[in-house]
């Protein structure tokens, strides 16, 4: 697996990652169409790549396997996991035939190295409590600090 800054040029590949994150269950809620027709998914790529986005893409074989990007959002068009407009919010999805190799949490940690690098002094997100992925974020030091709807809210101290 080969580790890279995700770049302006990777936007179709994390419309892919986004679709699989709003689909984390299975169910096709969805498509592309429907993510860039409604703000509150579209706001985590609308104009990507800003400069202050950042993220990681996980490549397998030369293929985009993974990804994880960070976004600040401010409060009158806040994300599902904002806690403050200077606490980037993650995104993150793996692609269906990469998953369980450890790309989730590779990507992960070198997006906390470069929010580090940044200088900020958290990270947030936002995840159902039925979602492995929640096990994950656990170990690498996030911890739930409330809910939106139906899902955590969860911050990393950096
Ligand atoms: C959740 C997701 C990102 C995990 O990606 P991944 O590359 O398969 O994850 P990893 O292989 O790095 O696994 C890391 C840990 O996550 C947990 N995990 C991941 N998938 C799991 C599953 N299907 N069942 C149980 N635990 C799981 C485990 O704790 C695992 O650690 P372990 O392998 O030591 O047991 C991936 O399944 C995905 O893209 N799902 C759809 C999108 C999504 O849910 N995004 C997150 C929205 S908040």
């Amino acid at each position: 697996m080969h580790l890279r800054p995700a770049a302006a040029a990777d936007l179709p590949f994390l419309i892919e990652m986004l679709l699989e994150a709003c689909n984390w269950d299975g169910t096709p809620w969805y498509d592309e169409a429907k993510a860039r027709a409604d703000d509150h998914a579209w706001r985590y790529l609308d104009g990507w790549q800003r400069a202050t986005d950042f993220g990681v893409v996980a490549e397998v074989d030369g293929s985009p396997a993974g990804a994880v990007w960070a976004r600040l959002l401010t409060a009158d068009r806040a994300g599902y996991g904002y806690v403050a407009d200077d606490v980037p919010e993650l995104t993150l999805g793996v692609a269906a035939g990469f998953r369980r190799r450890g790309v989730a949490r590779g990507v992960l940690a070198e997006v906390i190295e470069q929010a580090r690098a940044a200088s900020y002094g958290r990270l947030s997100l936002s995840v159902d409590p039925d979602n492995p992925a929640r096990k994950l974020y656990e170990s690498l030091g996030f911890r739930k600090t409330g809910v939106v709807g139906t899902s955590d809210t969860m911050v990393l101290d950096l």
